[in-house]
Protein backbone atom coordinates (compact mmCIF):
# COMPACT_ATOMS: atom_id res chain seq x y z
CA UNK A 1 0.00 0.00 0.00
CA UNK A 2 1.41 3.42 -0.62
CA UNK A 3 2.14 6.64 1.28
CA UNK A 4 -1.08 8.53 -0.51
CA UNK A 5 -3.39 5.17 0.22
CA UNK A 6 -2.55 5.70 3.88
CA UNK A 7 -2.91 9.30 3.93
CA UNK A 8 -6.81 8.63 2.57
CA UNK A 9 -8.47 8.16 5.84
CA UNK A 10 -7.08 10.86 6.87
CA UNK A 11 -8.04 13.39 4.11
CA UNK A 12 -11.24 12.19 4.74
CA UNK A 13 -11.86 13.65 8.37
CA UNK A 14 -11.82 17.00 6.88
CA UNK A 15 -14.67 19.15 4.89
CA UNK A 16 -14.12 18.15 0.87
CA UNK A 17 -12.44 21.32 0.53
CA UNK A 18 -10.18 21.43 2.74
CA UNK A 19 -8.63 18.13 2.13
CA UNK A 20 -8.57 18.73 -2.13
CA UNK A 21 -6.28 21.57 -0.50
CA UNK A 22 -3.75 19.99 1.45
CA UNK A 23 -3.72 17.05 -1.22
CA UNK A 24 -2.15 20.32 -3.54
CA UNK A 25 -0.10 20.98 -1.21
CA UNK A 26 1.27 17.51 -0.44
CA UNK A 27 1.42 17.34 -4.22
CA UNK A 28 3.59 20.56 -4.45
CA UNK A 29 6.24 18.94 -1.87
CA UNK A 30 6.87 15.78 -4.19
CA UNK A 31 7.69 14.23 -0.72
CA UNK A 32 6.84 10.18 -1.04
CA UNK A 33 4.92 10.31 -4.63
CA UNK A 34 5.81 6.87 -6.49
CA UNK A 35 7.63 7.61 -10.42
CA UNK A 36 5.16 5.01 -12.34
CA UNK A 37 6.16 4.61 -16.05
CA UNK A 38 3.10 5.39 -17.80
CA UNK A 39 3.88 2.70 -20.92
CA UNK A 40 4.26 -0.15 -17.92
CA UNK A 41 1.01 -1.74 -19.30
CA UNK A 42 1.27 -1.30 -22.68
CA UNK A 43 -1.59 -0.18 -23.58
CA UNK A 44 0.05 3.08 -25.77
CA UNK A 45 -1.99 4.28 -28.24
CA UNK A 46 -2.33 6.93 -31.16
CA UNK A 47 -5.83 9.26 -30.88
CA UNK A 48 -6.73 9.57 -35.12
CA UNK A 49 -7.91 12.88 -35.39
CA UNK A 50 -5.91 14.71 -32.94
CA UNK A 51 -2.56 12.58 -33.53
CA UNK A 52 -1.80 12.98 -29.65
CA UNK A 53 0.56 9.89 -28.64
CA UNK A 54 -0.45 8.39 -25.31
CA UNK A 55 1.51 5.96 -23.01
CA UNK A 56 -1.83 4.65 -22.14
CA UNK A 57 -5.20 5.73 -21.95
CA UNK A 58 -6.19 7.05 -18.35
CA UNK A 59 -6.76 10.55 -17.75
CA UNK A 60 -6.66 13.20 -14.89
CA UNK A 61 -9.64 14.62 -15.84
CA UNK A 62 -10.35 18.92 -15.41
CA UNK A 63 -10.85 20.72 -12.21
CA UNK A 64 -8.14 18.67 -9.85
CA UNK A 65 -5.66 21.09 -10.84
CA UNK A 66 -6.89 24.22 -11.88
CA UNK A 67 -4.04 26.72 -11.98
CA UNK A 68 -1.87 24.03 -13.18
CA UNK A 69 0.17 23.84 -10.04
CA UNK A 70 1.11 20.42 -9.51
CA UNK A 71 1.06 18.65 -12.49
CA UNK A 72 4.85 17.40 -13.02
CA UNK A 73 4.10 15.62 -9.20
CA UNK A 74 0.50 14.08 -11.06
CA UNK A 75 2.53 12.63 -13.93
CA UNK A 76 4.25 10.47 -11.22
CA UNK A 77 1.17 8.23 -10.63
CA UNK A 78 1.42 6.80 -14.08
CA UNK A 79 -1.29 8.69 -15.94
CA UNK A 80 -0.97 8.37 -19.66
CA UNK A 81 -2.15 12.13 -19.72
CA UNK A 82 -3.29 15.33 -17.73
CA UNK A 83 -5.76 18.00 -18.27
CA UNK A 84 -5.37 21.53 -16.33
CA UNK A 85 -7.92 24.10 -15.31
CA UNK A 86 -10.52 25.41 -16.00
CA UNK A 87 -8.59 28.63 -15.95
CA UNK A 88 -10.49 31.80 -16.89
CA UNK A 89 -8.67 35.20 -18.44
CA UNK A 90 -9.19 36.30 -14.92
CA UNK A 91 -9.24 35.23 -11.70
CA UNK A 92 -12.12 34.62 -9.76
CA UNK A 93 -13.29 33.31 -6.16
CA UNK A 94 -15.91 31.09 -7.24
CA UNK A 95 -18.85 30.70 -5.26
CA UNK A 96 -19.59 30.73 -1.46
CA UNK A 97 -18.13 27.84 0.69
CA UNK A 98 -19.55 25.13 1.74
CA UNK A 99 -19.62 24.25 -2.28
CA UNK A 100 -17.84 20.71 -2.45
CA UNK A 101 -19.74 18.30 -1.01
CA UNK A 102 -19.03 13.91 -1.01
CA UNK A 103 -22.04 11.75 -0.83
CA UNK A 104 -19.60 8.62 0.69
CA UNK A 105 -22.36 6.03 0.36
CA UNK A 106 -23.11 6.82 -3.46
CA UNK A 107 -19.26 6.97 -3.98
CA UNK A 108 -19.53 10.48 -5.59
CA UNK A 109 -19.43 14.24 -5.11
CA UNK A 110 -21.20 17.36 -5.82
CA UNK A 111 -19.42 20.56 -6.41
CA UNK A 112 -20.79 23.95 -7.47
CA UNK A 113 -17.12 25.87 -7.27
CA UNK A 114 -17.79 28.01 -9.98
CA UNK A 115 -14.61 28.48 -11.58
CA UNK A 116 -12.94 28.96 -9.11
CA UNK A 117 -8.69 29.46 -10.52
CA UNK A 118 -6.05 32.02 -10.25
CA UNK A 119 -6.52 33.20 -13.86
CA UNK A 120 -5.05 32.58 -17.45
CA UNK A 121 -1.34 34.34 -16.67
CA UNK A 122 -0.83 32.46 -13.01
CA UNK A 123 -1.63 29.27 -15.42
CA UNK A 124 0.56 29.75 -17.95
CA UNK A 125 3.97 30.59 -15.59
CA UNK A 126 2.81 27.58 -13.53
CA UNK A 127 2.47 25.70 -16.75
CA UNK A 128 5.97 27.25 -18.10
CA UNK A 129 7.90 26.03 -14.99
CA UNK A 130 6.60 22.39 -15.17
CA UNK A 131 6.57 21.82 -18.86
CA UNK A 132 10.48 20.10 -19.05
CA UNK A 133 9.56 17.96 -16.58
CA UNK A 134 5.98 16.70 -18.10
CA UNK A 135 6.61 13.52 -20.26
CA UNK A 136 3.17 13.27 -21.24
CA UNK A 137 0.50 15.16 -23.26
CA UNK A 138 -0.89 17.60 -20.91
CA UNK A 139 -3.97 19.72 -22.32
CA UNK A 140 -5.39 23.59 -20.93
CA UNK A 141 -8.99 23.06 -20.19
CA UNK A 142 -10.35 27.04 -20.34
CA UNK A 143 -13.67 28.75 -19.55
CA UNK A 144 -15.18 32.41 -19.38
CA UNK A 145 -15.55 34.43 -16.33
CA UNK A 146 -19.04 34.08 -14.70
CA UNK A 147 -19.28 38.68 -15.09
CA UNK A 148 -17.65 38.80 -18.56
CA UNK A 149 -19.62 40.48 -21.39
CA UNK A 150 -19.00 38.16 -23.91
CA UNK A 151 -18.37 34.42 -22.95
CA UNK A 152 -17.38 33.57 -26.05
CA UNK A 153 -14.59 36.35 -26.22
CA UNK A 154 -13.53 34.65 -22.91
CA UNK A 155 -13.04 31.42 -24.89
CA UNK A 156 -10.33 33.07 -27.76
CA UNK A 157 -8.34 34.34 -25.02
CA UNK A 158 -7.63 31.28 -23.34
CA UNK A 159 -7.65 29.24 -26.48
CA UNK A 160 -5.31 31.94 -28.08
CA UNK A 161 -3.06 32.32 -24.75
CA UNK A 162 -2.64 28.91 -23.82
CA UNK A 163 -2.36 27.00 -27.16
CA UNK A 164 1.67 27.93 -27.56
CA UNK A 165 2.64 26.13 -24.20
CA UNK A 166 -0.44 22.97 -23.77
CA UNK A 167 0.12 20.07 -25.91
CA UNK A 168 -3.64 20.38 -26.35
CA UNK A 169 -7.19 22.42 -25.56
CA UNK A 170 -10.08 21.82 -24.32
CA UNK A 171 -13.21 24.42 -24.48
CA UNK A 172 -15.28 23.66 -21.55
CA UNK A 173 -18.92 24.26 -22.65
CA UNK A 174 -20.42 22.16 -19.96
CA UNK A 175 -19.84 23.74 -16.41
CA UNK A 176 -23.14 23.81 -14.51
CA UNK A 177 -21.98 26.19 -12.07
CA UNK A 178 -21.35 29.03 -14.13
CA UNK A 179 -24.67 30.56 -15.40
CA UNK A 180 -26.01 30.88 -18.77
CA UNK A 181 -22.19 28.65 -20.07
CA UNK A 182 -24.13 25.61 -20.79
CA UNK A 183 -26.30 27.51 -23.05
CA UNK A 184 -23.53 27.35 -25.50
CA UNK A 185 -24.27 23.91 -26.59
CA UNK A 186 -27.32 25.30 -27.94
CA UNK A 187 -27.08 25.56 -31.84
CA UNK A 188 -26.86 29.25 -32.98
CA UNK A 189 -24.66 29.61 -30.37
CA UNK A 190 -22.41 26.80 -30.30
CA UNK A 191 -22.06 27.38 -34.18
CA UNK A 192 -20.77 31.08 -33.44
CA UNK A 193 -18.39 29.63 -30.48
CA UNK A 194 -16.89 27.18 -33.46
CA UNK A 195 -16.73 29.71 -35.94
CA UNK A 196 -15.05 31.81 -33.87
CA UNK A 197 -12.67 29.32 -31.64
CA UNK A 198 -11.46 28.28 -34.94
CA UNK A 199 -10.90 31.76 -36.57
CA UNK A 200 -8.76 31.98 -32.90
CA UNK A 201 -7.42 28.73 -33.22
CA UNK A 202 -6.00 29.56 -37.25
CA UNK A 203 -4.65 32.49 -36.19
CA UNK A 204 -1.92 31.23 -34.40
CA UNK A 205 -0.98 29.13 -36.60
CA UNK A 206 -0.11 26.36 -34.33
CA UNK A 207 -1.82 22.81 -35.00
CA UNK A 208 -2.52 21.25 -31.92
CA UNK A 209 -5.86 19.23 -31.18
CA UNK A 210 -8.54 21.03 -29.39
CA UNK A 211 -11.27 19.76 -28.00
CA UNK A 212 -14.63 20.57 -27.01
CA UNK A 213 -16.40 19.04 -23.63
CA UNK A 214 -19.98 18.96 -23.19
CA UNK A 215 -22.88 18.18 -20.58
CA UNK A 216 -24.38 14.69 -19.80
CA UNK A 217 -27.25 16.67 -19.68
CA UNK A 218 -28.59 16.26 -23.44
CA UNK A 219 -31.61 14.58 -24.95
CA UNK A 220 -31.16 12.20 -28.29
CA UNK A 221 -31.93 15.57 -30.35
CA UNK A 222 -29.54 17.77 -28.48
CA UNK A 223 -26.97 14.88 -29.55
CA UNK A 224 -27.94 14.79 -32.90
CA UNK A 225 -28.14 18.49 -33.43
CA UNK A 226 -24.57 19.42 -31.55
CA UNK A 227 -23.20 16.44 -33.86
CA UNK A 228 -24.42 18.62 -37.07
CA UNK A 229 -22.65 21.49 -35.83
CA UNK A 230 -19.37 19.96 -34.66
CA UNK A 231 -19.40 17.87 -38.85
CA UNK A 232 -18.47 21.06 -40.42
CA UNK A 233 -15.77 22.03 -38.08
CA UNK A 234 -13.53 18.17 -38.51
CA UNK A 235 -10.78 19.69 -40.35
CA UNK A 236 -9.43 21.91 -36.82
CA UNK A 237 -11.50 20.63 -34.20
CA UNK A 238 -10.15 16.99 -32.93
CA UNK A 239 -12.39 15.94 -30.44
CA UNK A 240 -14.83 15.45 -27.85
CA UNK A 241 -14.94 15.07 -23.94
CA UNK A 242 -18.67 13.33 -23.25
CA UNK A 243 -19.00 14.49 -20.31
CA UNK A 244 -18.55 16.57 -17.50
CA UNK A 245 -20.69 16.49 -14.34
CA UNK A 246 -24.36 15.77 -14.26
CA UNK A 247 -27.82 18.60 -12.54
CA UNK A 248 -29.67 15.35 -13.09
CA UNK A 249 -29.85 12.89 -9.25
CA UNK A 250 -29.35 9.85 -10.37
CA UNK A 251 -32.69 7.09 -9.21
CA UNK A 252 -30.79 5.34 -5.78
CA UNK A 253 -28.82 8.45 -4.50
CA UNK A 254 -28.47 7.27 -0.72
CA UNK A 255 -26.45 10.11 0.83
CA UNK A 256 -28.05 13.15 2.48
CA UNK A 257 -25.88 15.22 0.53
CA UNK A 258 -27.69 14.71 -2.96
CA UNK A 259 -30.23 17.85 -1.92
CA UNK A 260 -27.48 20.36 -2.69
CA UNK A 261 -27.64 22.01 -5.85
CA UNK A 262 -24.07 21.70 -8.49
CA UNK A 263 -23.16 19.14 -10.77
CA UNK A 264 -23.22 15.37 -9.53
CA UNK A 265 -20.03 13.31 -10.48
CA UNK A 266 -18.23 9.66 -9.43
CA UNK A 267 -20.12 6.29 -9.75
CA UNK A 268 -23.89 7.39 -10.29
CA UNK A 269 -23.04 9.29 -13.58
CA UNK A 270 -21.45 6.27 -15.60
CA UNK A 271 -24.36 4.67 -16.89
CA UNK A 272 -25.40 8.53 -18.22
CA UNK A 273 -22.34 9.92 -19.55
CA UNK A 274 -21.84 6.55 -21.22
CA UNK A 275 -25.02 6.59 -22.77
CA UNK A 276 -24.52 10.46 -24.29
CA UNK A 277 -20.82 8.73 -24.94
CA UNK A 278 -22.69 6.50 -27.08
CA UNK A 279 -24.90 8.96 -28.68
CA UNK A 280 -22.28 10.69 -30.10
CA UNK A 281 -20.02 8.09 -31.37
CA UNK A 282 -23.24 7.08 -33.41
CA UNK A 283 -23.52 10.09 -34.85
CA UNK A 284 -20.32 11.16 -35.19
CA UNK A 285 -19.27 8.15 -37.12
CA UNK A 286 -15.70 8.24 -36.22
CA UNK A 287 -14.98 12.22 -37.82
CA UNK A 288 -14.00 13.02 -33.82
CA UNK A 289 -11.77 11.14 -31.46
CA UNK A 290 -13.99 10.88 -28.72
CA UNK A 291 -12.84 10.70 -24.37
CA UNK A 292 -14.78 9.03 -22.39
CA UNK A 293 -15.35 10.52 -19.02
CA UNK A 294 -17.77 10.20 -15.85
CA UNK A 295 -18.10 7.88 -13.12
CA UNK A 296 -15.33 5.45 -13.57
CA UNK A 297 -14.26 3.50 -11.00
CA UNK A 298 -12.55 0.58 -12.41
CA UNK A 299 -10.90 -0.84 -14.92
CA UNK A 300 -14.30 -2.49 -16.49
CA UNK A 301 -16.04 1.25 -16.42
CA UNK A 302 -13.23 2.48 -18.58
CA UNK A 303 -13.50 -0.52 -21.09
CA UNK A 304 -17.28 0.13 -21.54
CA UNK A 305 -15.91 3.36 -22.32
CA UNK A 306 -14.11 2.90 -25.03
CA UNK A 307 -15.96 -0.15 -26.27
CA UNK A 308 -19.06 2.79 -26.76
CA UNK A 309 -16.05 4.24 -28.44
CA UNK A 310 -14.00 6.74 -26.40
CA UNK A 311 -10.49 6.42 -27.74
CA UNK A 312 -9.66 7.36 -24.25
CA UNK A 313 -10.69 7.67 -20.62
CA UNK A 314 -10.28 10.70 -18.31
CA UNK A 315 -11.67 10.56 -14.12
CA UNK A 316 -11.75 12.40 -10.84
CA UNK A 317 -13.91 11.63 -8.58
CA UNK A 318 -12.85 7.65 -7.94
CA UNK A 319 -9.24 8.72 -7.28
CA UNK A 320 -10.83 11.04 -3.96
CA UNK A 321 -12.46 7.74 -2.98
CA UNK A 322 -9.53 5.32 -3.67
CA UNK A 323 -6.53 7.07 -3.73
CA UNK A 324 -3.96 7.26 -6.90
CA UNK A 325 -3.12 3.63 -6.80
CA UNK A 326 -6.01 3.35 -9.10
CA UNK A 327 -4.10 4.54 -12.13
CA UNK A 328 -2.11 1.51 -11.99
CA UNK A 329 -5.16 -0.67 -11.25
CA UNK A 330 -7.65 0.62 -13.72
CA UNK A 331 -4.13 0.28 -16.27
CA UNK A 332 -3.64 -3.54 -15.47
CA UNK A 333 -7.24 -4.29 -14.93
CA UNK A 334 -8.04 -2.80 -18.80
CA UNK A 335 -5.28 -4.67 -20.29
CA UNK A 336 -6.29 -7.69 -18.96
CA UNK A 337 -9.72 -7.24 -20.55
CA UNK A 338 -8.79 -6.29 -24.09
CA UNK A 339 -6.54 -9.46 -23.47
CA UNK A 340 -9.39 -11.44 -22.26
CA UNK A 341 -11.46 -10.25 -25.17
CA UNK A 342 -8.98 -11.12 -27.55
CA UNK A 343 -7.86 -7.42 -28.66
CA UNK A 344 -4.09 -7.11 -29.82
CA UNK A 345 -4.65 -3.20 -29.26
CA UNK A 346 -6.77 -0.96 -27.67
CA UNK A 347 -7.25 0.68 -30.59
CA UNK A 348 -8.83 -2.30 -31.93
CA UNK A 349 -12.17 -2.23 -29.39
CA UNK A 350 -12.77 1.63 -29.56
CA UNK A 351 -16.37 1.65 -30.74
CA UNK A 352 -16.61 -2.59 -30.57
CA UNK A 353 -20.38 -2.31 -29.01
CA UNK A 354 -21.11 -0.36 -31.94
CA UNK A 355 -20.56 -3.05 -34.12
C1 LIG B 1 -14.49 19.03 -7.59
C2 LIG B 1 -14.63 18.99 -9.08
C3 LIG B 1 -14.25 20.09 -9.84
C4 LIG B 1 -14.37 20.05 -11.23
N1 LIG B 1 -13.95 21.12 -11.95
C5 LIG B 1 -13.98 21.05 -13.31
C6 LIG B 1 -13.47 22.11 -14.09
O1 LIG B 1 -12.95 23.11 -13.58
N2 LIG B 1 -13.55 21.99 -15.44
C7 LIG B 1 -14.10 20.90 -16.07
O2 LIG B 1 -14.12 20.83 -17.29
N3 LIG B 1 -14.58 19.87 -15.33
C8 LIG B 1 -14.53 19.93 -13.99
N4 LIG B 1 -15.00 18.88 -13.25
C9 LIG B 1 -15.63 17.73 -13.94
C10 LIG B 1 -14.64 16.60 -14.18
O3 LIG B 1 -13.59 17.00 -15.02
C11 LIG B 1 -15.36 15.41 -14.83
O4 LIG B 1 -15.84 15.80 -16.08
C12 LIG B 1 -16.52 14.89 -13.99
O5 LIG B 1 -16.22 14.96 -12.61
C13 LIG B 1 -16.89 13.45 -14.34
O6 LIG B 1 -15.83 12.57 -14.08
P1 LIG B 1 -15.70 11.71 -12.71
O7 LIG B 1 -17.03 11.07 -12.47
O8 LIG B 1 -14.60 10.73 -12.96
O9 LIG B 1 -15.35 12.66 -11.65
C14 LIG B 1 -14.90 18.90 -11.86
C15 LIG B 1 -15.28 17.80 -11.09
C16 LIG B 1 -15.16 17.82 -9.72
C17 LIG B 1 -15.58 16.63 -8.92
Amino acid sequence: MSLSRLALPILRGFPAETAHTLTLAALKTGLALPDLDPASWNTSLRLPRSGLTLANPIGLAAGFDKNAEVAANLARFGFGWLECGTVTPRPQKGNPKPRLFRLKQDRAVINRLGFNNAGLSVFLDNLRRQKHHLAIPVGANVGANKDSVDFISDYETGLTAALPLADYLTLNISSPNTPGLRGLQADSRLDTLLARCHAAWAATGIVKPVFLKVAPDLSTQDVDQIALSLIPHAGWLSGLIVSNTTVTRPIGLAAAGRAESGGLSGAPLMTLSTRILRLFAEALEGRFDLVGCGGISSGRDAYAKIRAGASAVQLYTALAYQGPDLVATLNSDLAMLLRADGFTSLEEAVGSDLR
